[in-house]
């Protein structure tokens, strides 16, 4: 088996958050997919040891940002090498509360979704989100995709990313 064949998926880049009253979390995710239109849904696949899978499962709700190709690189190392457990990863990411979730104010479109399906998938969960609301902040802007992320900003795939292959190091661009 050619693993390096997976490598040819296409993908873009988010972060995915959640909050309860007492306190906000997100983590990144290469692994949104929109599953149907009518209702409008998403699926993401979030493994079980980061701290945005069990807050996603407790309040039922997630929101999506697409992040754009300018965007600093800095937001996908602070929300994709850190744990929620250890830092607040909003203090100091300006962002606005919709339907109750932080949303990143980094995004070019958001959405926001209620928890609809979990499917265990061994290391990660298969969460399926019907959208509640969502909206194009910067219509002009391009969407990152895995591709960019990889061969432009030389990010790479830590160890909860479903992509994680052993060989992939530390970010060089990204902090
Ligand atoms: C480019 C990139 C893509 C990632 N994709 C995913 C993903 O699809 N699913 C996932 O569970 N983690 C993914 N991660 C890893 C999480 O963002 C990372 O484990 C994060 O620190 C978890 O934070 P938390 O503990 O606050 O939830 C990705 C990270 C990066 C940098």
């Amino acid at each position: 088996m050619n693993h390096k064949a997976l490598q040819k998926l296409s993908y873009g880049v988010y972060i995915i958050t959640t909050a309860d009253s007492e306190k906000k979390y997100g983590c990144v995710a290469n692994s949104v997919v929109q599953i149907t239109s009518s209702p409008a849904s998403v699926a993401v696949s979030i493994n079980h040891d980061n701290a945005t899978h069990d807050k996603i499962l407790e309040t039922g709700k997630f929101s999506v940002t697409i992040l754009p190709t300018d965007v600093d690189p800095s937001i996908i190392g602070g929300f994709g090498y850190r744990s929620s457990r250890d830092v607040d990863k909003f203090e100091g990411t300006a962002h606005t509360m919709r339907d109750e979730l932080p949303v990143p104010d980094v995004g070019m479109a958001w959405m926001t979704c209620q928890v609809k399906q979990t499917m265990d998938a061994g290391s990660h969960t298969i969460i399926l989100g019907e959208i509640i609301n969502c909206d194009v902040t910067r219509g002009e802007a391009i969407a990152m995709t895995y591709h960019y992320y990889h061969a432009v900003i030389k990010g790479k795939s830590p160890k909860n990313a479903p992509t994680y292959v052993a060989e992939d190091e530390k970010p060089s661009k990204i902090s």
